[in-house]
C-alpha cells in the first residue's frame, strides 16, 4: 500500500492507495470517529463494493444511503434526503460519512458532511479513476443547481482518502479513459517525467495492470495533493489544474453535455491549449502532437467534432467562469510539464485554433 500526504497546515490528511484497501480493518479503525457511520453510495457501486467496505469497518453501527446513479442526482433534493437520513439516525459530531463512489457521490456526500451540524467527518472512498486522482482530494464539495453545475458548495477536507485500485477493474472503458485524461493533465502541466512514464507504460495502463495503476494513481494523487497544499482555496497555483478545461467546458456546453464525458472534453481541450501555445510561440513544436498521440492511444477524442461552430465555442469560452472580469485567462503550456496562466490571447489566434481541425 502507498501513502500520499495532503500537507495542509490545519488538518493534514492521508491518501492510501493499494489493492484491497477498502477492506483493510486497521485503516478504518484509525480513521472512523467513534459514533455511527453513514455510507453514501449509488445503485451501481453499492452492489459491487458495499459488502467489502462493511467487512472492513467491522463491528459498528453502519447505515447506508443509496442514491440513483447519475450527475442529475447531484442535487439539493438528494442532499436534503441525506441530511434527513443523518438526523433520523441520530448522527452527532461523533459520526462519520463515507463516500463510496465516483465524483458525483463524493461531491454530494462531502457536501452533506460539510453541512450537517456545520461539518462532520467525511472519508472519501473513490471508485473511479477520476475521483481517485482528482475529485476526492482537495475538499471541494457541492451540488448542481438548475442554473448551473456546482453552484452550491463548500470546502470540506476529508479525514482520509482510501483509494482501492481493485475498484478500477470494473470501470466501464469510457470512464476509465476519461480518468486517464485527468492523469495525463498532471504530466502536461507540472511533470514532464510523469508524462514520459505514462507514455512508456501506455499499454500496461490500457490493460489496467494493478502494479502500474498503483504507481500511476500514487503519482497523480501526489500532484493533486501538492497543488491543494500550496493553494487550498484555489487562488493561485490550483488554477493550473484547469488546463484544457476552458476549451472542454465550451465543448460540453455546445453539445448540451450529451456527447462527451468531462474527461473526454478535457482531452480535446488539452490538445487545443497545446496547439494555441505553439501557435503563439509560448511553446516549441511537438507538444500538442505528443499529447494527441498518447490520448488517441487510450481511445480518447482529441479533435473538435466535424461541423462544430468555432465562433460559438469562442463565445462560450468568453463566458467561462475563469474568464473573470478582466478578459479570458487561459492555462497554456511553455513546454510539456510546465503550465502558465496566459491573459493576452488574441481573438484571431484562439479562433484559428478552434477552426483548424
Ligand atoms: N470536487 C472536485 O474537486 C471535483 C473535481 C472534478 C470533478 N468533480 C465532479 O465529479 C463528478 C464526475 O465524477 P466521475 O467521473 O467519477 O463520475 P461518476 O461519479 O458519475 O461515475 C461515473 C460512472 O461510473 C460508475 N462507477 C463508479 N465507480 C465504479 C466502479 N468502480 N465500477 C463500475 N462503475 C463505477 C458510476 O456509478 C457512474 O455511472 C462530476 O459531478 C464533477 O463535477 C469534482
Amino acid at each position: 500500500m502507498k501513502l500520499v500526504q495532503v500537507a495542509l497546515d490545519k488538518d493534514p490528511y492521508p491518501i492510501y492507495i493499494g489493492s484491497g484497501t477498502i477492506k483493510n480493518r486497521s485503516l478504518w479503525q484509525r480513521h472512523l470517529a467513534p459514533g455511527p457511520v453513514l455510507v453514501i453510495s449509488n445503485e451501481t457501486v453499492a452492489p459491487m463494493y458495499m459488502d467489502s467496505l462493511k467487512r472492513g469497518i467491522g463491528n459498528r453501527e453502519v447505515h447506508e444511503a443509496i442514491i440513483p446513479d447519475g450527475e442529475e442526482y447531484k442535487t439539493a433534493v438528494c442532499w436534503k434526503r441525506l441530511i434527513d437520513h443523518l438526523a433520523d439516525m441520530g448522527a452527532t459530531r461523533d459520526s462519520t460519512v463515507i463516500a463510496l463512489g465516483g465524483g458525483v457521490v463524493g461531491d454530494l456526500a462531502g457536501f452533506t458532511a460539510a453541512t450537517y451540524m456545520r461539518g462532520i467527518r467525511v472519508i472519501q472512498v473513490p471508485t473511479t479513476l477520476l475521483a481517485q486522482v482528482d475529485s476526492a482530494i482537495g475538499g471541494k464539495t457541492g451540488i448542481n443547481l438548475r442554473q448551473g453545475k456546482n453552484l452550491a458548495g463548500a470546502f470540506h477536507q476529508p479525514h482520509a482518502v482510501i483509494s482501492d485500485i481493485d475498484t478500477i477493474s470494473t470501470l466501464p472503458e469510457r470512464e476509465y479513459a476519461a480518468g486517464l485524461a485527468e492523469v495525463l493533465k498532471y504530466g502536461a502541466i507540472r511533470d514532464a517525467g510523469f508524462f514520459h512514464w505514462l507514455d512508456a507504460n501506455r499499454d500496461t495502463i490500457n490493460s489496467r495492470l494493478t502494479k502500474v495503476l498503483v504507481e500511476m494513481v500514487q503519482r497523480a494523487s501526489a500532484h493533486k495533493a501538492a497543488v491543494v497544499a500550496a493553494d487550498e482555496k484555489e487562488s493561485g497555483e490550483r488554477a493550473l489544474l484547469n488546463y484544457g478545461h476552458t476549451f472542454g467546458h465550451a465543448l460540453e456546453t455546445a453539445t448540451q453535455y450529451q456527447q462527451f464525458l468531462h474527461g473526454e472534453a478535457v482531452a480535446i481541450g488539452m490538445v487545443l491549449a497545446a496547439r494555441l501555445s505553439e501557435r503563439i510561440g509560448l511553446c516549441g513544436a511537438g507538444a500538442a502532437d505528443a499529447l494527441q498521440e498518447l490520448l488517441s492511444h487510450w481511445n480518447l477524442p482529441t479533435q473538435i467534432p466535424a461541423g462544430s461552430d468555432a465562433q460559438q465555442l469562442f463565445d462560450l469560452m468568453q463566458l467561462d467562469k475563469k474568464a473573470k472580469h478582466d478578459g479570458l485567462r487561459l492555462i497554456l503550456i511553455n513546454a510539456l510539464g510546465k503550465a502558465c496562466i496566459y491573459k493576452d490571447t488574441a481573438a484571431s489566434d484562439l479562433l484559428a485554433v478552434l477552426k483548424d481541425q
